[in-house]
């Protein structure tokens, strides 16, 4: 039975992965939080790259290199246009989401933070969007402030001006890794800039799932990851601001970043190569791309609108399956809330958990998912997550579902 407004049988077939089977069943992948799987067309786009135009960029004067240099633009332009950001040159590629933080906090928040500034953090946020803030904090005396969550695992707004007091910057997630909630960006962002600071957002729970506008969010930096949203490993982005990027120095140094370089010193180059030293992660930014048309070619807004009626779908039928022995930390509703489903069922460890839905098929994250503070608030040191993407259904639910319930039995004994 599937009432899903996406065709998940011809979205299942163009995921080669998902074709495998497990201890002889098929396999259930409710792990998309940490990486997606990724379609045909990006492993053939990154294939074609190195068998047809390998070369490097932006250097040789010859044909396959010019036919890199277009594709690697080429990709730049769709991230940009799938943003809604205004202009290519905004977009700088990183290795990560963790390495786009790194960089505004080294370059932005170097150059402009002193002792006393507040970096204002949400309780959800990914250590990726803590620790660099936790280093500036120690190398220039900047305060790191928390915005509090609800009981249910939601932002708590209730203080939200007197948590703005001298705050330059809040850095927050648009969806939480472990709640799936999903804060009010453009109110945090209009709050913010009242104050006269900067917005971050870690989109990488977000930009698989959901359409992303910087512009309607107002925003003043975004990150996020390819991986996580079809594509490949190794590559990701910095969305920021053209006169914030403009103004602000390299963050790591080498070949491509400069304009010149004497025995004296050198010169940045313009923006965005001035943030990208060194040869790139080529064949991934060409595989980003295509994992870019794969879900506009899906329609982001029809993506959203599936993952809501399926974790709609996961809450009632987990809950009615397995009643009070269950808890889902998050949301109950799916009003601003993702398909990510952090499980705690009956005092079973989550590692314990996880191993025994793998025996059926069922592959789930197990930890604290790089989000100790969260956990601490939780009152928790781990949880069992599923999460939902493009390519689950009905049936990958009441997989976990009848997992789960076959691991209480196990482990009543
Ligand atoms: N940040 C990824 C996750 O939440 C790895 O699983």
């Amino acid at each position: 039975m599937n009432t899903l407004s996406l065709d998940v049988a011809a979205i299942k077939a163009e995921f080669p992965l998902l074709q495998r089977q497990v201890y002889d069943q098929p396999i259930v992948y409710l792990d998309s939080g940490a990486t997606s799987q990724k379609p045909q067309s990006v492993l053939d786009a990154m294939n074609q790259y190195y068998a047809e135009i390998n070369a490097n960029i932006h250097r040789g004067a010859y044909l396959i290199a010019e036919q890199a240099t277009t594709a690697v633009e080429n990709s730049r332009a769709a991230l940009a246009r799938f943003l809604g950001a205004s202009v290519a040159e905004e977009i700088v590629f990183t290795k990560n989401a963790t390495e786009a933080v790194n960089l505004v906090a080294h370059s932005w928040g170097r150059t402009n933070l002193r002792e006393g500034d507040v970096v204002l953090l949400s309780t959800l946020e990914h250590h990726a969007n803590i620790v660099p803030w936790q280093q500036l904090a120690a190398d220039q005396g900047v305060e790191i402030r928390w915005i509090p969550i609800t009981n249910e695992g939601r932002l708590d707004l209730t203080d939200l001006d007197a948590l703005l007091d001298g705050v330059r910057l809040l850095a927050v997630t648009a969806a939480s890794n472990v709640t799936g909630a999903m804060p009010p960006l453009r109110y945090l962002a209009d709050a913010v800039h009242a104050v006269g600071a900067k917005i971050l957002v870690d989109a990488s729970q977000w930009s698989p799932h959901r359409p992303t506008d910087v512009a309607a969010w107002d925003a003043d930096f975004v990150v996020l990851t390819a991986h996580k949203m079809c594509g490949p490993t190794g590559v990701g982005a910095l969305w920021g601001r053209r006169d914030l990027l403009d103004a602000m120095p390299p963050f790591l140094g080498g070949g491509s970043m400069i304009q010149n370089v004497t025995f004296d010193g050198f010169t940045p180059a313009e923006v965005p190569t001035r943030f990208e030293a060194g040869t790139q992660p080529l064949a991934e930014i060409i595989g980003w791309h295509a994992a870019i048309t794969f879900l506009e070619g899906l329609g982001l807004e029809a993506i959203a609108a599936h993952e809501r009626d399926l974790t709609a779908y996961a809450l009632r039928t987990l809950t009615e399956r397995l009643g009070h022995d269950l808890t889902i930390h998050g949301p109950s509703s799916v009003e601003d809330r993702g398909g990510t489903l952090s499980l705690a069922y009956r005092d079973i460890h989550p590692h314990d958990l996880s191993q025994v839905l793998d025996q059926h098929g069922v592959c789930v994250r197990a930890g604290h998912h790089c989000t100790k503070p969260l956990m601490k608030v939780l009152g928790v040191n781990a949880t069992t997550r599923a999460s939902l993407y493009l390519y689950n259904d009905e049936a990958d639910v009441d997989a976990l579902a009848d997992a789960l319930f076959a691991a209480g039995e196990f482990f009543a004994f």
